[in-house]
C-alpha cells in the first residue's frame, strides 16, 4: 500500500521497486483512467528488471515485448480490446511463462486476464500528481 501522492520521479520508483522485487513469473495488473500513467509505470518496472532502452516492439497487435536479462518481458495493453473474446487470440501460454506479465486494462480481457500477483491501482490527484495502490 502507497498512498501518498506522487510525482513523476515516484511513480516511477514505486515502478523500480517492483521491478526489483518481483520474483519471476508474477503478473502484474495495472488499472486506472485514461493517462494515469500505467504505461510510464510498466516501462518504468521494465527498466529496473534490466531492460536496456524504452523501445517496444509491438510483436502481436496488443503486446510489448522486451528482453531482460531475467528472461522474457511481456507488456499486454487490452485498452482496445472490444470484446473480452477478442482476448482469446492471445497466446496466454507463452505470456505467462514469461519473466513477467505486466497487464494494461486487465478488466477489458474478462476472464482471460491471469490472475494478478500485484494489482496496482494509479489515480490523478492533480496534473503531476498521481495516487499508486498496491495490494
Ligand atoms: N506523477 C505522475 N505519474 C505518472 N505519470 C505522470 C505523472 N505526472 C505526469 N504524468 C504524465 O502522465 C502521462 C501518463 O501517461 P501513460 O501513457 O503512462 O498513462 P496510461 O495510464 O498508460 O494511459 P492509457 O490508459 O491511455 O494507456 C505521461 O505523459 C506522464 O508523463
Ligand atoms: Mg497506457
Amino acid at each position: 500500500m502507497n498512498s501518498e501522492p506522487l510525482h513523476l520521479t515516484g511513480v516511477e520508483a514505486v515502478g523500480g521497486r517492483l521491478g526489483r522485487e518481483l520474483p519471476a513469473g508474477s503478473v502484474v495488473w495495472l488499472q486506472g483512467p485514461l493517462g494515469a500513467g500505467k504505461t510510464t509505470l510498466a516501462r518504468a518496472i521494465a527498466r529496473s528488471r534490466g531492460v536496456g532502452t524504452d523501445a517496444t516492439s509491438p510483436t502481436f497487435g496488443l503486446v510489448h515485448h522486451y528482453r531482460g536479462p531475467g528472461g522474457e518481458i511481456y507488456h499486454v495493453d487490452c485498452f482496445r480490446l472490444r470484446h473480452p473474446d477478442e482476448a482469446a487470440d492471445l497466446d496466454w501460454q507463452t505470456l505467462t511463462a514469461s519473466d513477467l506479465l505486466l497487464i494494461e486494462w486487465p478488466e477489458r480481457a474478462g476472464a482471460w486476464a491471469p490472475p494478478a500477483s500485484v494489482r496496482v491501482r494509479i489515480s490523478h490527484v492533480g496534473d503531476d500528481l498521481r495516487r499508486v495502490d498496491l495490494e
